[in-house]
Formats: C-alpha cells, structure tokens, sequence
C-alpha cells in the first residue's frame, strides 16, 4: 500500500446523478490514491484529517475521481448512430445482426481493443457491460479488461425466444455456460473485473430463463444484476402480452428474484409509482441513458421522480442506441441535472 492525497481543484462529478451539477469544481478537493487507484475524493480537509499520515501534494490541474458507465453494449460499438426504427424494429433490423458476428472470436477480440481504446480516450474508468448470448464474447471483453486498468463489470447476454436462433440459448445452457464464466472471471485481476448476471429484458425470455438468472444470483450473491426495464411504451405492451399475470413490467422480474440491491436497470421510463416505489425499497438502480432515448424516440426518463423516490440513478451511454461513449456528453442531455449558466 502506498498511499499519496492530491489536493488541488476537483470535480467530483463521477457518473451518479445526485442533483447536483455535473460540471461544478470544488476548488479545494483531494483525491486519495494507492498507486494509481483512487480510493477516496472529496474536500481537501475531509481526506486530510481522515489521512494525517498520508503526504499531501497540491496540482493545478483539475481532478476527476473516475467516470462510471453504468449500461453499455460492447459488441455495438460498430453500430452507433446506424438508424433502425423505434427500440424493437431497431433490435431486430440492426442490432441483432451485428451481434452474431461475435460468434466469431477473432471478431469479438478486435472489438474488445477498439471499445477500451475509446472508453480509455473519453475519461471512463469504470464501466457495466452487454456482451453478446456468446460465451466467447465475453472471454474476449474480459481478457482484454485484464492487460488495461479499467473496472470492468460484465456478463453473457441470456435470451431464450423473440431473437434469432443464432442468438438464442436454451435456460438450462445459459444457466450453465453463465456460471462456467462467473468461476473463470467474477474477482479476477485483483477483483478489478466482476461478473454480472444478465438476462437481455423480459421479451427475450422465458419463466425458465429468468428463473435461472434468479437462481444464479442466489448462489452468486457478489455477482452483479443487470437487465432493460420499460424503454419503450411497444415494449411494456408486449410483456404485459407475455407475462399477463404480472401487474407491470417490473412484477415479472421481482416474481424471479431479480429486484435487489445494486442490481441495475437500464432506461425504466415508463414506470408506474408502484414500480418506481419498488426499485427504491429494493435498493436497485436505475442506468439512465438519454443519448439512446433521444436516438430510438423512446420516452423521457423523469429522473427527479425518482431522485425524489429516493432511486439511485447513474449514467449510461448505451452503445449502439447511444450516440456517444463520452459520459460528460451523455451528462449534458442527462434529465435532472442542473445546467450550468452562463
Ligand atoms: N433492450 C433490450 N436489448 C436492448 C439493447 O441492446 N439496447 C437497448 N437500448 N435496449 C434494449
Ligand atoms: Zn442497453
């Protein structure tokens, strides 16, 4: 452990939407870092007085505490901005075609250098990705993750119907083949990579695969959760044709254990206050993504309601509906946040 505070102007801005204005510099902020990895931030004498041992050098230039992506899909880094219609038709015409080709290795692993090289040249150090419903994708994410110094949370897509069969993987396969990568990835490189179990949304699945992503978060408690919940008002129409036992869209995934602390939620725009009481009880969070829903037309998030809720909300670019990787752009069409005047 070798540890050094960084005093000097900070700007704690770190992807979570708390109110508070993204842009904003503290003028006297500190960063507390072992090696390279900061570990704390905040003002200068809060870590100071929490750190009197630690030697303190001053900076000039404006520091950040890191930049999270709390909702990204590797494998579209090649499609942003193709236009597809509204979120389904741009699922089935666009998206889904582009993820078979990660069937292919080699594929998977050239594009796992082009996302980090981009993710790295935007500032971002901590990311929650989509691979593809190929377990190779996600070796390929994971071993490049390995030789870079990102944070990097991710897991195989599970879906078992409404997607081409290229995509498709029956319940008990994707069961299987999800803890096979949870032994070989989930803490490695120091606990710098983490495993997050992730069923695509309700559409794409049935009972049987959501139950086997409830079951393995039980076994896998440490494991991330992430899924999309109510993006577009097509897409709530059709779970309640799927799941027509469910009240609303977020009862199918509470019915399977899938509601819990951290577990993230990519969009959640077309809530009912049921719903948006739920996701606060259950601690989980909501990935808000502007950039994707201005791109597929899909809805406004009203995020002071669930500020107000008490929800924790972070950003997410969404690569490929997302129009940009860079956080700090996606923060400036975040809805929320105070804009700056001036
Ligand atoms: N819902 C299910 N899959 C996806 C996806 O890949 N992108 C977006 N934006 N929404 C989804
Ligand atoms: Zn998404």
């Amino acid at each position: 452990m070798s540890l050094l505070i960084k005093r000097g102007p900070l700007q704690p801005f770190d992807g979570t939407i708390t109110g508070d204005d993204p842009l904003h510099i503290h003028d006297d902020g500190a960063l507390l870092l072992d090696d390279d990895q900061v570990i704390d931030s905040g003002s200068a004498w809060r870590i100071i007085e929490d750190n009197p041992d630690v030697q303190v050098i001053q900076t000039r230039s404006v520091m950040s505490p890191g930049l999270s992506d709390a909702h990204i899909h590797y494998p579209q880094s090649r499609i942003v901005g193709t236009y597809g219609g509204g979120l389904l038709e741009w699922l089935e015409n666009v998206t889904f075609p582009e993820e078979e080709r990660f069937a292919d290795p080699a594929h998977a692993a050239e594009v796992a250098v082009e996302f980090f090289d981009t993710l790295e040249a935007v500032g971002t150090t901590d990311v929650t990705v989509f691979c593809t419903s190929h377990p190779a994708s996600v070796d390929a994410l994971f071993a490049e993750a390995e030789v870079r110094s990102l944070t990097v949370t991710a897991g195989l897509v599970m879906m078992d119907r409404n997607a081409p069969s290229a995509l498709l993987t029956p319940a008990q396969d994707a069961y299987d083949q999800t803890k096979a990568l949870i032994e070989r990835w989930h803490g490695a490189a120091d606990g710098r990579l983490r495993y997050a179990i992730t069923p695509r949304f309700a559409p794409t699945s049935t009972p049987d695969l959501l139950e086997a992503a409830g079951t393995l978060w039980r076994e896998h408690p440490t494991c991330a959760m992430q899924t999309h919940l109510s993006e577009s008002v097509e897409e709530v129409a059709w779970v309640k044709r799927l799941f027509p036992a469910a009240p609303d869209y977020l009862a199918v995934y509470e019915a399977f254990d899938i509601v819990g602390p951290e577990a993230i939620f990519a969009h959640a725009i077309h809530l009912t206050d049921r719903e948006v009481a739920s996701l606060a009880a259950h601690k989980a969070v909501v990935a808000h993504c502007p950039t994707a829903n201005r791109f597929l037309k899909s809805g406004r998030c009203d995020v002071a309601r669930l500020l107000k809720a008490g929800v924790t909300v972070r950003l997410g670019s969404d690569i490929g509906a997302g129009t940009t990787f860079d956080i700090m752009e996606v923060a400036a069409e975040a809805e929320g946040v105070p804009r700056r005047r001036g």
